[in-house]
């Protein structure tokens, strides 16, 4: 048998009785690439942070270069060599960037002073190695998310990992800074790195992994070479069924017929947008596309009232609407699923029932009796939604803090989808969400847009952009650059040559 770095033998792991790994089994061997997947609440997480020292294991062994290891904190594993970078971000956004990766192991002066030149110039130095452009010097809050995904990476590289654990690590990252990261993983694993990639991205796990091993329900299905798989052979490993693939296309349908629900002019941002004019009709879905940072989140944040508006008018259906706050946004119909939702979202304290319901008891949209909701009511639409988008949980009083990351996320979308608004808002959706909903989510878009409602949408999958969008409108440096119906983008490629400016 060769020898591997990472052996874990029959991990079982439950939180309040109920088992959430089952007699798992997971080799990792030096230098290889070895993808981690399944459904959202599959394990994939708990797995991995009980090798990260975070939780401990029920029963089962962990042996670290074949001998056997007690992980109890997560010095101990650190000192085993094992990294980890967090589907959920630990940092803080008040700190620089330096000081965020080297958090509580700061360079002293001699004279026990914090050394933070020290930790820049070591900051500096590892962003160089990683072929990213990033001044340790600034503020973390000043990055946007795909960014702090990079110092994370950073913070784990940092700390000398011969074993790091990626969960989740290019959910929003765009196409180019996937690729960087890539280029930064075969390079590490040159230097005998061995690496743990979660991801829900498909098509990327086989660029990139070597083995490839997929758990469902807390069980291990199958650990196999990538090469000897198929990407519709991971998805049936992950549902434990055959996909049924949906074939819509969309058409742009003919302008002239179709009302304008929003339309915005001459729109000039506190933020990131400068002179936006655009329409979106009734029944379409319009994709905003560019490469990350160029002002989509920020034109969204905008209708939303959370980019404050210098100049330039709004209005929906003819009529111009002053937004200065989301509330007024989510009265004239505006709903928006934002693309940092862990932060933006949710409270993690309360149920998911409460989170869902949140919106829909400020726009008053359930039913009441006497002065009460109607909280029958109110069960029933949060069940909905939990079915339709497989939110994997026991009950719905479940604290949402205690969900996967992927089922948090479900958890948001569902909140705002639940107010059923005229306009829908959807920035990075379906990112960290597993097959499944990812299909769900934009067979929502279509139907919401078949009954004649809008929806604006921003993804780095182009592929997703592609299956559901009537129109694409490019963003550069905050202004739109070029419209283009679907129909005139042949391919995925070329609609990123577009963005690339090509
Ligand atoms: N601290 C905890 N307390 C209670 N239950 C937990 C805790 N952590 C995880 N769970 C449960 O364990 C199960 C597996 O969660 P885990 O986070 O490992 O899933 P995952 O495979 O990483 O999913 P995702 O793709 O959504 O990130 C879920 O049902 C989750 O609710
Ligand atoms: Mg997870």
């Amino acid at each position: 048998m060769e020898s591997a770095i990472v052996r874990m033998s029959d991990i079982t792991k439950s939180f309040n009785h109920v088992t959430v790994l089952k007699k798992v089994n997971f080799e990792l061997y030096p230098g290889e690439v070895h993808a981690l997947l399944g459904e959202n609440g599959a394990g994939k997480s708990t797995l991995m942070k009980i090798l990260r020292g975070i939780y401990q294991p029920d029963s089962g062994e962990i042996r670290i270069q074949e001998k056997v290891v007690h992980l109890n904190t997560t010095s101990d594993a650190l000192n085993n060599g094992v990294a980890m970078v967090f589907q959920e971000f630990s940092q803080v956004p008040t700190l620089t960037v330096a000081q965020n990766i080297f958090l509580t192991r700061e360079f002293r002066s001699k004279l026990n002073l914090l050394d933070d030149h020290q930790c820049e110039v070591r900051a500096k130095e590892i962003f160089d190695d990683m072929g990213v452009d990033i001044d340790p010097k600034q503020l973390l809050s000043n990055l946007s998310t795909g960014y702090r995904q990079l110092t994370e990476i950073a913070k784990a590289l940092s700390q000398n990992a011969r074993i790091l654990i990626l969960d989740e690590p290019t959910a929003s990252l765009t196409e180019t800074e996937t690729q960087a990261l890539f280029n930064l993983i075969r390079r590490l694993k040159k230097n005998g790195i061995s690496i743990i990639y979660i991801s829900h991205r498909m098509e990327e796990i086989f660029k990139i992994s070597d083995r490839i091993t997929i758990l469902r329900d807390g069980q291990k299905i199958v650990t196999e070479d990538a090469k000897n798989l198929n990407i519709q052979q991971v998805i049936e490993h992950i549902i434990g069924q055959k996909k049924q693939e949906s074939k819509e296309i969309p058409v742009s349908r003919d302008e002239k017929d179709q009302q304008v629900l929003l339309e915005i002019n001459h729109l000039e941002c506190e933020r990131g947008v400068h002179d936006v004019s655009l329409k979106l009709h009734c029944g379409e879905v319009l994709g905003i596309a560019g490469l990350m940072g160029n002002g989509q989140s920020e034109l969204m944040q905008a209708i939303f009232g959370m980019n404050p508006i210098r100049a330039g008018e709004i209005l929906i259906r003819e009529k111009i609407v002053k937004i200065t706050d989301p509330a007024m946004s989510m009265k004239a119909g505006i709903a928006m699923i934002p693309e940092d939702r862990r932060n933006k979202g949710l409270i993690l304290m309360h149920t998911i029932r409460e989170n869902i319901m949140m919106p829909m008891i400020k726009l008053n949209r359930l039913p009441r009796r006497k002065f009460f909701i109607d909280e029958k009511k109110g069960s029933q639409v949060v069940n909905h939604y939990v079915k339709r988008l497989n939110i994997r949980c026991d009950s719905i009083y479940k604290q949402v803090g205690l969900l996967s990351g992927g089922n948090q996320q479900k958890v948001v979308i569902a909140k705002w989808l639940s107010t059923n608004p005229d306009i829908l808002l959807m920035d990075e959706p379906t990112v960290g969400v597993d097959i499944g909903a990812k299909q769900e989510i934009i067979d929502i878009m279509r139907a919401l847009a078949k009954e004649g409602k809008g929806v604006i949408f921003i993804t780095s999958e182009l592929k997703e952009m592609l299956s559901v969008c009537n129109r694409i409108m490019i963003i550069q440096n905050g202004h739109i650059t070029r419209e283009l119906k679907n129909s005139e983008i042949q391919s995925e490629e070329r609609l990123n040559q577009i963005l690339q400016g090509a």
